[in-house]
């Protein structure tokens, strides 16, 4: 990982590859570089750190290249040195790759290569790649098929999961580009061609994009495109026109994206439920019509007896509060798991399942292996153990939407703040959609508490626009309280439990503080022992089932100097009575509680990283996209 941007054409390569890069930067990156072919001579520079090291030493070397590949490098084998940065090149320097994954079996590789004679600068295992490809061209470079050959067979000697640029001083009017289990986009322009591990780095560019699959290598000249497989068959493609506007990768205005995306939540709610909801349902015509559509086949619904759901990160948080909801609204049984927990450990094989894969990015490696293990395990099996797989993503054109058999597109668009905010809630509603549906089915709710909960999902957006007029600024102005705060306990019970989770990692990612979700009811067993008048404790606490029990955990907290904020709705008086500090949020059903109270957490999030001048879009150490198991 992280990010790859190529280009081949008339414009000058070094300027576009740098601006694909600074839009590919959300990704999170600790190295970058880029390698250009001009009047036979391949340069290649790189720096550690950010794109402003890359930019100040390209600064004064005019190069008018018209082809080139650029990375940015977040360490997996090897530090963040700038040795280890991409492009890495073969002995001569006449080959340079770019890549995206991990070789598995580069160590018997570099020992062969080493044998014969190679010289190896880095400790990454994406060197062996140039010095492979240079073992296998002609002699001479006037094989017109020579870098595409030699690519071919340096492929397919690889293991593992990768994406690859590459290109070669003896050929240069050609850029490969290779796909084998982690992502990589053609984009199509007039007389150019651009390559890019994610879209966002090209929709300045074009919206003509081919998505290559596993085992396709593109062969991009000045003149066209050419796909072929690894064992060089010649393929038949044909790219798509994407709709995604220039302004969802602009910050049009707000200081972060993070904070432009927490205000993009009551549009993607919004749009996500017109998406999905059925005009009309309980009108006199509309009686007996289900009031969710999600357009899944029937079969996904046959003789349905339990759900599973694989996932990371926010998303693996998403998953609690579906689990919860499909289990309290529709009966259904359902397991979440880790997905990087579950590929090496899977439960045993339920009959009758649906399997889900959440994943904002549609690219996490472990969710998605997660998912292949569980499609494989199935194969051949009797009728009720077929596997049944449905994704919910906001990247409709991710690897996960074209392994899955459907996907909910939960409308939230392209998220660049590596913490995830939209994507999360649209996760949510993604989940209410699905276990209403369920639920109906099922027949598992009265007609009159299904009217209730739609009425009150569609009522959401208003509500959140109100919380963030509202709340915005007392949030920002609460953090000048927590200047020197170290550590932050969140609580929550049942289905705000997991926002406490979320509470707590949004914290993390992007202040550096360290912040422990809790289950109220768990603090007594451990964490109150952390407790003393420098660790704040945040409770969620909406009305419902388990609001009293909250407020009493809270105390418990209280009597031990801990200072008490609650999240809690408007007018609520005996709040006020525990709580040092309120974030409110408007009056809400407890179930569909957590789509607002995320809100104030996300907020306090973000205003106390961004007060202490933290890099809040691209937090260290984290990355938006984990191309990587
Ligand atoms: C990374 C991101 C997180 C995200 C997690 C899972 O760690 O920084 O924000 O929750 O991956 O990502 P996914 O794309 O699968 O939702």
């Amino acid at each position: 990982m992280c990010g790859i941007v190529g280009y081949i054409g008339t414009q000058t390569a070094v300027s576009i590859l740098l601006g694909g890069l600074e839009r590919l930067e959300y990704r999170g990156y600790d190295s970058a570089g880029i390698a250009t072919i001009d009047e036979g001579i391949l340069r290649c520079v790189r720096a550690k750190g950010k794109l402003y090291n890359l930019r100040e030493k390209l600064e004064h070397d005019v190069n008018p290249a018209r082809i080139g590949i650029g990375h940015t490098r977040w360490a997996t084998h090897g530090k963040p040195e700038e040795h280890n940065a991409h492009p890495h090149r073969d002995n001569d320097g006449s080959v340079a790759v770019v890549q995206n994954g991990i070789v598995e079996n580069y160590q018997s590789l570099r020992e062969e290569l080493i044998a014969k004679g190679h010289i190896f600068r880095s400790e990454t295992d994406t060197e062996v790649i140039p010095h492979l490809i240079s073992e296998y061209l002609p002699e001479e470079g006037d094989d017109s098929d020579g870098l595409l050959n030699a690519v071919t067979k340096a492929v397919n000697r690889l293991e593992g999961a990768f994406a690859l640029a590459i290109i070669g001083v003896d050929y240069p009017d050609e850029l490969i580009v290779v796909r084998q289990n982690a992502p990589i986009i053609i984009g199509f322009g007039q007389g150019e061609f651009f390559c890019a591990s994610d879209v966002t780095a090209l929709i300045p560019h074009t919206h003509a994009i081919l998505y290559l699959e596993n085992g396709e290598i593109a062969r991009l000249t000045p003149l066209g495109a050419e796909i072929y497989d690894f064992k060089g068959k010649r393929l038949r493609k044909t790219p798509k026109i994407l709709d995604w506007s220039h302004s969802t990768v602009e910050k049009q205005g707000y200081r972060h994206f993070m904070l432009k995306e927490i205000h993009e939540q009551p549009d993607v709610v919004r749009l996500c439920l017109d998406t999905y909801l059925q005009l009309g349902w309980n009108s006199e015509n509309g009686k007996n019509v289900n009031p969710i559509k999600l357009n899944l086949p029937e079969t996904f619904y046959e003789n349905l007896e339990y759900v599973q759901i694989l996932a990371c990160g926010t998303s693996w948080h998403a998953s609690l509060i579906g689990k919860y909801l499909i289990e309290q609204l529709a009966g259904i049984p359902t397991l979440v798991q880790y997905a990087s927990e579950f590929r090496y450990a899977p439960s045993p094989i339920l009959p009758n399942t649906i399997t889900i894969g959440v994943t904002q990015s549609g690219e996490t490696a472990d969710t998605l292996a997660a998912l292949e293990t569980e499609k494989y395990r199935r194969v051949g099996l009797e009728d009720k153990y077929r596997a049944r797989i449905l994704g919910i993503t906001n990247r409709p054109e991710s690897t996960l939407a074209n392994m899955v058999d459907e996907i909910i597109n939960t409308q939230a668009g392209i998220e660049v703040g590596v913490a995830a905010t939209k994507s999360f809630t649209a996760q949510l509603i993604g989940f209410y959609l699905l276990a209403l549906d369920l639920a109906y089915r099922r027949r598992g709710l009265s007609l009159q508490r299904l009217e209730e909960l739609i009425e009150g999902l569609k009522a959401l957006p208003g509500q959140i626009e109100t919380l963030l007029e509202g709340q915005a600024k007392s949030i920002e102005e609460l953090t000048h309280e927590f200047n020197d705060t170290q550590d932050f306990i969140f609580v929550g019970r049942g289905i705000n439990f997991p926002i406490a989770l979320e509470g707590a990692l949004k914290l993390k990612e992007i202040s550096y503080i360290h912040a422990e979700g809790y289950p109220a009811g768990e603090l007594k067993h451990g964490p109150i022992a952390l407790l003393d008048a420098k660790v704040p404790v945040i409770a969620i606490a909406m009305p419902g089932k388990v609001y009293d029990k909250v407020l009493s955990n809270a105390q418990e907290a209280k009597a031990r100097d801990a200072r008490l904020l609650g999240v809690v709705v408007d007018n609520d008086r005996a709040a006020a009575e525990v709580f040092d500090n309120l974030l409110y949020v408007p009056q809400v059903d407890e179930i569909l509680s957590p789509i607002l109270s995320v809100i104030p957490l996300q907020l306090l999030s973000y205003h106390i990283a961004a007060k202490r001048g933290l890099d809040v879009d691209q937090p260290r150490n984290l990355a938006k996209s984990v191309t990587v198991e």
